[in-house]
C-alpha cells in the first residue's frame, strides 16, 4: 500500500526526476540539457559488429496471391457465452527473463547505482499495467555461487577462469547486493521478481532463497526449481539415467531441503518444471504425477520454449537455420498456434490445479536469436501475436528473455561499457510488443481475450472483454506491401449490442516487416539504435474512426504491415488518470545512465548500520516481519522519497 503513497508524495512536489545525487541540483534536468548533449555525442560504429546492433535487413516474404483483404468480425457484446474465452488476464502478462550474468549491465551495478533507462522502460509498462514481472536467471543461474563480497561492491561478477564449470562458462558470483539492487528498483517501480535455485547438482545452495525472501519480502513471487532439466543430460549436468522421474525425485529433495532450512520461512513458492520441451514432452512429465504430488509447494507451472535457434552458428550444434528462409515462418499466425499447441493440455491441468501457467523463458530463437529477424518490426508483430495467442490459451504470463550485447533478440540493450558515457540504450521491436500487451489487458485484472481470426493466417484478430463488456479489438496485417495494395479492412459488428458512434485506434507501425528503425506506437517512438532513454518521443496519435451505427459496423483499416488496437472507449480518459512514471537525468555526463542513491542514506535510513542491512531489507516491504516491520519502514522510506524526489535538495516534511 505504501508505494503508491510514496509516489503520490513525489508528484505533489512535481518532482518526478531522479537526479544524480550530490552532483546536479534538482530542477536543472531540462530537456535542453539532454538535447545539447545528444547533439554533441559521438557515435561509435564499431559496436555494429555486436549482435545487438547488427544491421542485417532481410527481404520481406513474398505476397500471397489470393488473400482476401476485407473481413467481418461479428463479436458478442458481452462475455456471457463466448466460446474459448480466456481466463482473467493482467496487464503484466508479458514480463522479462534477464540472464543472471547481465544483471549489472541492465539493472545497475548495485543498489546505489541504478540504470535510469531501465527504470524508465519498466515505468512505461507499469503506467499501463500496474506492474512488471521479472525473472533473474537463465542458464547462468544453475552454476551461480553466493559470495559475501564482490570487488567494487557490484551485485554480480563472473568467476575467474581458473574455477570454470564443466561447460567452460565461468560461474556467476552474486552477493547480497543483488537483492538490494532488486529491492531498490522495486522501491521506485512496481517490479516483482522470480529467482532460481541453482540446480546443477543436489548439494543445494539455498542462499538465493534465503536472501531473496529476507530482502525482497513480498516482491519475491517465485523460486524456480531447475531450468530446462530436460537438457541436463545433454549438457553434461547429469549422468544417465536422467529422465522426468529422476527430476521429479530431485524436486522432492529440494522441497525437503527447504523445509529443513529455518532461513527460508516461505516454503511454498516453487516454480517448475520449466521444461524446454525438447527432450521431454510435457506429457512425459505429467506421467510422474508432478503437479498433484507437489501442488502444495508450487506457485506456478512453467515451461520454456523458443520457436527457432541459432545454435549451429553459435556453437556448431544442430543444423544451420537460414534467417532469410526462416523469416516468413515468423510472419504468420501459424507460428503462435504451433507454439501453444503442445501446451493446451498443460494449460488445462494448471487451471484445474488452480496454478498460473507461465511461459517462463521465450523469444524468437535460442542461442542468441537470428540476425535480421529477432530485432525487426516483423518480430515485434510476431511477439505481439504470440503473446495474445498464449493469453487466449490461458497462459497467465510469458517472459521474454534478455541477454547481453552478443544476442540479436533483446527487448532492450545497454550500451557496451566503454560507450556508456555517450551512447544511450537500444530497444528491439519486441519491447513495443510488451508495451502494447500491457495496454491491451490494462490494470483492471478482469480482462479476457479470445482469438477471433477468421481471415487466414496473415491477418489474425482478437477480441478483448473488460469487466464483461467488449472493450477492444486487435487486428494484425503480417503482409508487407508498400504500394498499399495489401492493406486490409476489418469490419467490426456487435452481436447483441451496438457499435459505438466512433472507435479510437492506436497503430503499431513501421515501413516494412524487415526494418529496425522508426517504429511507432500511436505515433510515438522510443528511439532508434543508441537513442533510447526509456521515454517515448513524439506526439501521441490516436486515430478516431466514425462507425456506422445504423448498419452496426465500424471499418478499421490496417496497413501492410501493421497492427491496430481498436478501443471502444476513449483510451485518453483512462490514461489521464495515470501519472507517467519517468526518471530524468541531466544526461550525457559520465554518470548519464545512472541514479546514484547515497549509500549512506540507504544504510542508515532506519537507524541501522550498513552491517545490519539485511534487517533493513527484511522490513522494506513490510511483509516478513508484519506490523513491526511496517513501523520500522516509515522513516526509512520518507528519507528515500525525499532523496528520490529532490535528490537531497528538496527535503520533505515527515
Ligand atoms: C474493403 O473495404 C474498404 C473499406 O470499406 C473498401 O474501400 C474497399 O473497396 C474494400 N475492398 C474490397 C476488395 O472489397
Ligand atoms: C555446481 O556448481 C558449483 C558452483 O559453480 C560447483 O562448485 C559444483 O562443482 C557444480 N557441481 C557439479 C556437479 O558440476
Ligand atoms: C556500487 O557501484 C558503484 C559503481 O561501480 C561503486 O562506486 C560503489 O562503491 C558501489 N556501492 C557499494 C555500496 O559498494
Ligand atoms: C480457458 O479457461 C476458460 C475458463 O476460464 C475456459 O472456458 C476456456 O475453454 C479455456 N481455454 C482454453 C484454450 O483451454
Ligand atoms: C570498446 O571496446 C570494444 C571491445 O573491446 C572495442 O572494439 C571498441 O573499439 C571500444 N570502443 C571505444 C569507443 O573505446
Ligand atoms: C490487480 O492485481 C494486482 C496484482 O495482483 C494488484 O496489485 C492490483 O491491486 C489489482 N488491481 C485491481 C483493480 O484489482
Ligand atoms: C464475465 O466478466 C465478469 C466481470 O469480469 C465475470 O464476473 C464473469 O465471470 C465473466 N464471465 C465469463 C463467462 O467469463
Ligand atoms: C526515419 O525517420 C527519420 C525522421 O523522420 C528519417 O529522416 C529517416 O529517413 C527514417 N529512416 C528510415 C530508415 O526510414
Ligand atoms: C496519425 O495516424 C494516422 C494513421 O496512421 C495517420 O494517417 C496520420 O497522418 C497521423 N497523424 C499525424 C499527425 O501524424
Amino acid at each position: 500500500m505504501f508505494l503508491p503513497i510514496l509516489w503520490a508524495l513525489c508528484f505533489v512536489n512535481t518532482a518526478r526526476a531522479v537526479t544524480v545525487y550530490g552532483q546536479i541540483p534538482f530542477g536543472q534536468t531540462s530537456a535542453a540539457a539532454t538535447q545539447t548533449g545528444a547533439g554533441a555525442a559521438p557515435t561509435d560504429t564499431s559496436s555494429s559488429l555486436l549482435a545487438a546492433y547488427d544491421e542485417t535487413i532481410l527481404r520481406p516474404p513474398t505476397l500471397p496471391q489470393d488473400q482476401s483483404l476485407n473481413f467481418t468480425l461479428n463479436l458478442a457484446a458481452t462475455n456471457a457465452s463466448v466460446p474459448w474465452l480466456s481466463i482473467m488476464q493482467h496487464g503484466s502478462f508479458y514480463g522479462f527473463s534477464i540472464e543472471m550474468s547481465v544483471v549489472t549491465q541492465l539493472m545497475g551495478k548495485n543498489s546505489s547505482h541504478l540504470q535510469v533507462p531501465f527504470l524508465n522502460l519498466m515505468g512505461q509498462i507499469q503506467q499501463r499495467s500496474g506492474g512488471v514481472h521479472i525473472r533473474i536467471g537463465g542458464n547462468t543461474q544453475d552454476f551461480a555461487v553466493y559470495v559475501d563480497d564482490i570487488p567494487d561492491g557490484h551485485a554480480t561478477a563472473k568467476e575467474k577462469s581458473d574455477l570454470k564449470n564443466p561447460t567452460l562458462t565461468p560461474a556467476v558470483l552474486y552477493s547480497k547486493e543483488l537483492f538490494y539492487l532488486a529491492a531498490s528498483i522495486s522501491s521506485l517501480v512496481n517490479v516483482r521478481w522470480y529467482l532460481g535455485i541453482p540446480f546443477n547438482d543436489t548439494n543445494w545452495r539455498l542462499q538465493i532463497a534465503e536472501y531473496g525472501q529476507a530482502i525482497l519480502g513480498d516482491r519475491l513471487i517465485g523460486l524456480q526449481g531447475a531450468n530446462e532439466p530436460d537438457y541436463y543430460l545433454s549438457h553434461g549436468h547429469r549422468t544417465e539415467p536422467y529422465g522426468p522421474f529422476e527430476y521429479h525425485g530431485e524436486f522432492g529433495q529440494l522441497i525437503e531441503a527447504m523445509k529443513n532450512n529455518p532461513n527460508i520461512p516461505i516454503k511454498n513458492m516453487l516454480i517448475g518444471p520449466s521444461l524446454a520441451s525438447g527432450p521431454w514432452t510435457p506429457e512425459q512429465m505429467w506421467e510422474t504425477d508432478y503437479i498433484n504430488v507437489y501442488k502444495d509447494s508450487l506457485v506456478a507451472i512453467t515451461m520454456e520454449h523458443y520457436p527457432s535457434n541459432n545454435c549451429f552458428v553459435r556453437f556448431n550444434v544442430g543444423s544451420y537455420v537460414d534467417p532469410q528462409e526462416a523469416f516468413p515462418t515468423f510472419l504468420t499466425h501459424q507460428s503462435a498456434l504451433s507454439l501453444v499447441e503442445p501446451y493446451r493440455h498443460t494449460s488445462n491441468l494448471a487451471r484445474e490445479a488452480g496454478k498460473p501457467f507461465i511461459m517462463f523463458e521465450t523469444n524468437t530463437a535460442t542461442c542468441g536469436g537470428l540476425p535480421g529477424i529477432s530485432d525487426s518490426f516483423g518480430a515485434g508483430l510476431w511477439a505481439l501475436d504470440y503473446g495474445l495467442t498464449m493469453a487466449a490459451t490461458n497462459f497467465s504470463h510469458a517472459l521474454l528473455h534478455v541477454g547481453g550485447q552478443n544476442v540479436y533478440y533483446n527487448p532492450f540493450t545497454a550500451p557496451p561499457t566503454n560507450q556508456s558515457s555517450f551512447n544511450q540504450w537500444t530497444i528491439g521491436a519486441i519491447y513495443y510488443s510488451v508495451i502494447i500487451v500491457a495496454e491491451i489487458f490494462g490494470k483492471s485484472n478482469v480482462s479476457q481475450i479470445v482469438d477471433t481470426s477468421n481471415n487466414g493466417l496473415l491477418t489474425p484478430s482478437y477480441a478483448i472483454y473488460d469487466n464483461g463488456a467488449l472493450d477492444k479489438v486487435a487486428l494484425f496485417n503480417f503482409m508487407d506491401d508498400p504500394t498499399g495494395a495489401h492493406d486490409i479492412t476489418g469490419t467490426i459488428t456487435v452481436n447483441g449490442g451496438q457499435v459505438p458512434a466512433q472507435v479510437h485506434v492506436k497503430y503499431f507501425a513501421a515501413s516494412s516487416v524487415s526494418v529496425k528503425t522508426n517504429l511507432t506506437w500511436a505515433g510515438q517512438t522510443y528511439g532508434n539504435k543508441f537513442k533510447v532513454d526509456g521515454r517515448p518521443k513524439g506526439e501521441l496519435n490516436i486515430t478516431t474512426i466514425p462507425c456506422d451505427q445504423a448498419a452496426n459496423l465500424c471499418n478499421v483499416p490496417v496497413k501492410a504491415p501493421g497492427f491496430a488496437l481498436v478501443f471502444f472507449n476513449d483510451p485518453r480518459t483512462v490514461e489521464t488518470e495515470v501519472t507517467p512514471i519517468t526518471f530524468e537525468t541531466s544526461a550525457f555526463t559520465k554518470t548519464i545512465n545512472t541514479v546514484t542513491i547515497d549509500p549512506e542514506v540507504l544504510a542508515t535510513s532506519n537507524g541501522q548500520s550498513g552491517k545490519e542491512r539485511a534487517k533493513l531489507g527484511s522490513t522494506s516491504f513490510g511483509s516478513v516481519n508484519g506490523a513491526e516491520g511496517l513501523r520500522a519502514l516509515v522513516p526509512a522510506f520518507s528519507i528515500l522519497v525525499a532523496m528520490v524526489c529532490g535528490a537531497g535538495v528538496v527535503m520533505m516534511a515527515r
